[in-house]
């Protein structure tokens, strides 16, 4: 067994990570933490009762590398970066969920916050396994994907020979509450959200540039991309729209199924998708459409497995050179 570490146990993420490696037949789930610690693990979540217990801790670095060779984060922006700094020192392999290892320096510091850690940064792997699975096996650092990028290339990466970069691409996308994390705020409120939808930070949002930034080292080309994210009253879930020109005309279900026809956990639809057939699952659901030269690209994920902690098992999985599939959900959680 190899003993693993997840921090930032009590957040959404961090739970989907607990229930996973609970179950993972290669890992041992050996060090739990919070920021302040000083509980049992079911105390935290009762969910688990039954199933596996623990103590959690003040989450500290030194105490990770004494018990684990690879910690997971599921911690805030800029506290990840922290702790990432800490345990590449320690030489503990890292899986951080944040998005402080995800872009460019210039890109990250343009969208977030002055960089502390631009060493570590600077050999980060993008944990997108379809994008970098070669690159993800040997790395000692992976960041891993927003939710909504995930969703959105895995849905354009398969047309983006065919797109023609001077027009716009726009990506509508909608999400489950839980993308926002466990603390509640106005918008998140329930008489907020309750039979509700709305959109937020058009044209604003983060994952727009890692979107970009991604589809752009990935084809050379440059899109105009334009997120617009919508909150919707579910618990988890992301469905993402996206609408861009094609150079040619294209049969869209032939193109996915070809460039996935290897890929274990992305499935390609004859119909549109929905966000419960791939719920609690690490799949990515994609359909396409054309008409004439105008491209539909209509893709789900969920946000807080595949967009987060799944992935970053699969993650985990490829560093220690294990099979990618090890301990990974594929039973969604229908009706
Ligand atoms: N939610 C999603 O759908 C999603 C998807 C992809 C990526 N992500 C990213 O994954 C990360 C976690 O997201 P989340 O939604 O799980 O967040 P969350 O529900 O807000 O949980 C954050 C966790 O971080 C812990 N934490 C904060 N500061 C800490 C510190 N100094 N030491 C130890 N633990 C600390 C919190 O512990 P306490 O309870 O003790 O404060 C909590 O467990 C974020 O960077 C997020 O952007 C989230």
């Amino acid at each position: 067994m190899i003993n693993v570490a997840v921090i930032g146990a009590s957040g959404y993420t961090g739970l989907e990570l607990v229930k996973i490696l609970a179950g993972h037949p290669r890992f041992e789930l050996a060090y739990v933490a919070t920021s302040e610690g000083g509980m049992r693990l079911t105390e935290l979540h009762p969910a688990m009762q039954g199933i596996f217990e623990c103590d959690v801790h003040k989450a500290d670095a030194a105490a990770v590398a004494a018990s684990c060779e690879l910690a997971f984060l599921a911690l805030p922006h800029m506290t990840a970066m922290g702790f990432v700094k800490e345990l590449m020192a320690l030489g503990v392999k890292v899986v951080d969920l944040s998005a402080d290892y995800r872009l460019k320096r210039e890109t990250y510091e343009a969208h977030y916050v002055p960089h502390i850690d631009p060493e570590n940064l600077e050999h980060a792997v993008y944990g997108l396994p379809e994008l970098n699975r070669e690159a993800i096996r040997s790395a000692r650092l992976v960041a891993n994907p927003g939710c909504y990028p995930t969703a959105s290339i895995l849905g354009l990466l398969p047309f983006t020979k065919y797109i023609d970069e001077d027009f716009p691409v726009f990506i509508d996308a909608k999400s489950g509450v839980s993308g926002a994390g466990k603390k509640c705020t106005t918008s998140t409120h329930f008489v907020s959200i309750n039979e509700n939808i709305f959109a937020y930070k058009p044209f604003e949002h983060r994952h727009e540039p890692e979107i970009r930034e991604k589809l752009l080292l990935d084809s050379g080309k440059d899109f105009d991309i334009n997120f617009v994210p919508h909150l919707i009253p579910a618990t988890r879930g992301e469905l993402i729209d996206a609408y861009a020109l094609l150079k040619e005309e294209i049969d869209p279900i032939a193109v996915l199924k070809a460039y996935y026809a290897d890929e274990p956990f992305v499935r390609i639809f004859e119909n549109p998708v929905d966000i419960k057939a791939c719920s609690g699952t690490n799949f990515c659901d994609i359909y396409a459409k054309v008409r004439g030269k105008k491209l539909y690209v209509n893709s789900s994920v969920d946000n807080i497995v595949r967009g987060s902690s799944s992935q970053a098992v699969a993650n985990a999985n490829l560093m220690m050179g294990l099979e990618e599939n090890t301990g990974i959900p594929i039973i969604a959680y229908v009706p």
